[in-house]
């Protein structure tokens, strides 16, 4: 039966640099600091012209076009994002519209740093089940409008990115998924929509930020994501020896090394772009999935294992043969 393999990719950052130096002149803080605790060091943020959407049209462009696949072949487009420019349309369907995806089912998944991977499974299901051939996964976020800017204890850690892979019904790609939620600990990493506000309630509605509580966050991806790298794996039958790369949510340096230890694996099969970009979201994962497809460093057959986890709290894995 048919698999889910990846056969382009394409990314998109905005042009405007905000270094560390950058932000210490905002909120109190320093480059030493960010750097230490989460190996960042710039970061990317949308100009008032660009916004979620732009950036996933540029990098679903560029992912087509390294694919060789028209916007016509395509059958479905997911966009995994938690800060679409509009409640409605999606911005899947505004993806859609841009490229002439003419013959494509459209939506967006919200699972906000798992978004990703839980877009990648949800396409390999409708392949396995034979419904769809030809898939565009996208994941762009602009958390830049989410943050509060004063807030230096979150406003350091994010920047604003696209990245999208074009995906094919082919007998080799996706070995094994898993995916998993815990609401129950929702609050821990929360940003606010439009609050209820109408004529009975006699208030506008306010629009909220975001907050999170960071060592909760760390304790919960350092246990976490082990557990479903070791579930993506072993399940499938496969030797976690095997594995040429863990691309993981780009989050912080810290989170990696606790993750490497804990599974006793080399840090250098923990590639990482985090010091140019900082945590994109949703993005991080395609970016770096196409930075590297780039520099030709997937050969065919290698095994690599994608890992998301992030707000809801979600997670996510994908066990992939390149
Ligand atoms: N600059 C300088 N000082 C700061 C900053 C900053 N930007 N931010 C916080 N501090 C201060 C705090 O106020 C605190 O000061 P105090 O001791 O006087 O109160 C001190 O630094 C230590 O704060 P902690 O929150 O305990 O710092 P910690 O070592 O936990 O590091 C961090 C914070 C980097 C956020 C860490 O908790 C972390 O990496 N958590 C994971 C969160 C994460 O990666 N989130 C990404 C989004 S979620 C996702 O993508 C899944």
């Amino acid at each position: 039966f048919m698999t889910t393999r990846i056969i382009g990719t394409g990314s998109a950052v905005p042009e405007q640099v905000v270094t560390n130096e950058d932000l210490a002149r905002l909120v109190d803080t320093s480059d030493e600091w960010i750097r230490t605790r989460t190996g960042i060091k710039e970061r990317r943020i949308a100009s008032a012209e660009s916004g979620t959407s732009d950036l996933a049209i540029q990098a679903a462009k560029e992912a087509l076009n390294h694919a060789g696949v028209s916007a016509e072949e395509l059958d479905i487009i997911i966009l995994a994002t938690s800060s679409a420019d509009c409640c409605f349309p999606s911005g899947a369907c505004e993806v859609q519209a841009a490229i002439g995806a003419l013959h494509a089912a459209a939506f967006d998944i919200s699972a906000a740093c798992s978004g990703f991977v839980y877009a990648l499974n949800t396409v390999h299901g409708f392949f396995k089940a034979g419904i769809y051939q030809t898939g565009l996964v996208i994941g762009a976020d602009t958390l830049s409008k989410l943050i509060d800017w004063n807030d230096r204890s979150t406003c350091v850690l994010f920047g604003d990115g696209a990245g999208a892979a074009v995906v094919r019904a082919e007998e080799k790609g996706i070995l094994h998924t898993v995916m998993g939620a815990d609401g129950t600990r929702g609050k821990v990493l929360e940003c606010g929509g439009r609050t209820t506000g109408n004529f009975l309630t006699g208030k506008k509605p306010e629009l909220g930020y975001m907050t999170m509580d960071g060592q909760e966050v760390f304790k919960f991806a350092a246990k976490t994501v082990p557990e479903s790298i070791k579930r993506v794996v072993e399940e499938s039958g496969t030797a976690m020896e095997e594995i040429k790369y863990f691309i993981l949510h780009q989050a912080n340096y810290r989170i990696f090394e606790s993750i490497a230890k804990r599974l006793k694996i080399p840090m250098e099969k923990f590639p990482t772009n985090l010091d140019r970009y900082g945590n994109t979201s949703g993005a991080t994962i395609p970016i770096l999935l196409d930075e590297m497809n780039r520099e030709g460093k997937f050969q065919r057959g290698d095994k690599i294992v994608l890992a998301g986890f992030g707000a809801g709290l979600t997670w996510g894995a994908t066990l992939l043969e390149w």
